[in-house]
């Protein structure tokens, strides 16, 4: 059977974006015998304004029964004044939620011809490829008890907990192990165990699971502070970083800006695997819907289309039809091709098409 795609394009800069995507799929159907059985559907902004919600349950079963979900972006000052549950990002949240992404992959990449847009010095960032793995359903952002609760002496306190159980720590490592296998085999497992209760049962678990089913891997452990310290100083030291949330929430944002333009950024977010090992999955840009520079045919399309190649090589194992779409983003780049966001001296200004056509030329 074909494999199911399902493209959510969401709002402002989300559909064009997405439509540069539809290009290159169209493209790997002709041309390369990769076919897939291809639906859309609403959420976000769209879906508040066809069906009074940001994301529909006909739209969730879909997602779910889809092998993996493209998503633009969500948003925009249409929708600003609504009350939290019902805005745009709340289809987002339920998505992630529903489909029980507890996994979200984020690569560092810095692309050479871009090197010069970092903030570190050139030799620290060429040729970097790292992955950051934050766990996403869990610890401090979900943990029992929280909220803000007065005391007798008329202070308040606020309150998170930071909880993890083996379930949850075991299963976003193993994302992690299976991901280093498919790249250069090294995992660093980041916490802080030397003041934390859950960072000792982090660590104590990665390590277990790793001596069980991973000792082909090559595991490390860092505690977090250092880890950021380490992601500006020698960023390159790094393959896979698997971490918490909150941790994760920031290395993450560390390791985004080692590499330039929130337009190149692609995200995955993986769920648990079915009898097939097909593991439930969605892709999309790091960005948001750019009520900026929407509809004005100006956004960068790579973030959303490195996404795609995130797609095809974990969730369908075309790791060359992969290579393919990102050796094109490097030689576009190489040959000064650049949307507004990208801009530099000397290089060529295109549009979003413009660059999908150069994109599809390559
Ligand atoms: P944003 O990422 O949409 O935009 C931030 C800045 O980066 C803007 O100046 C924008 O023009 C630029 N930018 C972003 N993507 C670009 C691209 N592909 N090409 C060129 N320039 C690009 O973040 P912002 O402005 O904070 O949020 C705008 C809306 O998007 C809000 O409604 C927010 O809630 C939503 N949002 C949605 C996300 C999602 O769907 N995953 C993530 C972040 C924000
Ligand atoms: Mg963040």
């Amino acid at each position: 059977a074909n494999k199911s795609l399902l493209v959510l394009a969401g709002d402002g800069i989300g559909p064009e974006v997405m439509g540069q995507v539809r290009r290159v799929v169209d493209w790997m159907d002709r041309r390369r015998a990769v076919s897939f059985d291809l639906a859309e559907d609403l959420v976000g902004g769209a879906a508040l304004d066809a069906h009074g919600v940001p994301l529909s349950d006909a739209t969730l079963e879909r997602a779910k029964t889809a092998d993996a979900v493209l998503l633009g972006a969500v948003g925009g000052p249409k929708w600003d004044d609504l009350p939290f549950e019902k805005k745009p990002e709340r289809g987002l949240l339920a998505l992630r939620k529903e489909m029980e992404l507890y996994a979200n992959l984020r690569p560092a990449i810095c692309f050479e011809a871009l090197v010069e847009a970092s903030t570190l010095k050139p030799e620290v960032v060429s040729g970097l490829d790292i992955m950051i793995v934050r766990e996403l359903t869990g610890g401090t952002y979900f943990g029992e008890p929280r909220g803000i609760f007065d005391l007798p002496n008329g202070e308040r306190k606020g309150i998170n907990t930071q909880v993890y159980t083996t379930h949850e720590i075991r299963r976003v490592a193993a994302v992690a192990f299976e991901l280093a296998r498919k790249r250069n085999n090294r995992v660093c497992s980041s916490e802080k165990a030397n003041v934390m209760e859950s960072g000792v049962l982090w660590r104590e678990e990665v390590t277990k699971l790793h001596a069980e089913t991973y000792s082909d891997v090559e595991l490390s452990h860092m505690y977090a502070d250092n880890c950021g310290m380490q992601l500006v100083r020698a960023p390159k030291q790094f393959d896979v970083i698997v971490t918490d949330n909150l941790f994760g929430d920031m290395l993450s944002d560390v390791a985004a800006m080692l590499t330039g333009s929130l337009g190149m950024l692609p995200s995955a977010s993986l769920g648990d695997p079915d009898e097939t090992g097909q593991r439930q999955a969605l892709y999309e840009p790091v960005h948001g819907s750019a009520p900026d520079i929407a509809g004005e045919n100006k956004a960068n399309p790579v973030a959303a289309l490195l996404s795609f190649a995130m797609c095809l090589r974990y969730s369908f194992d075309l790791a060359e039809d992969a290579d393919l779409i990102e050796e094109a983003v490097k030689a576009v780049l190489a040959a000064g091709v650049r949307t507004g966001d990208i801009l530099a001296p000397g290089t060529r200004a295109v549009s979003t098409e413009g660059m999908g056509d150069a994109l599809i030329a390559e």
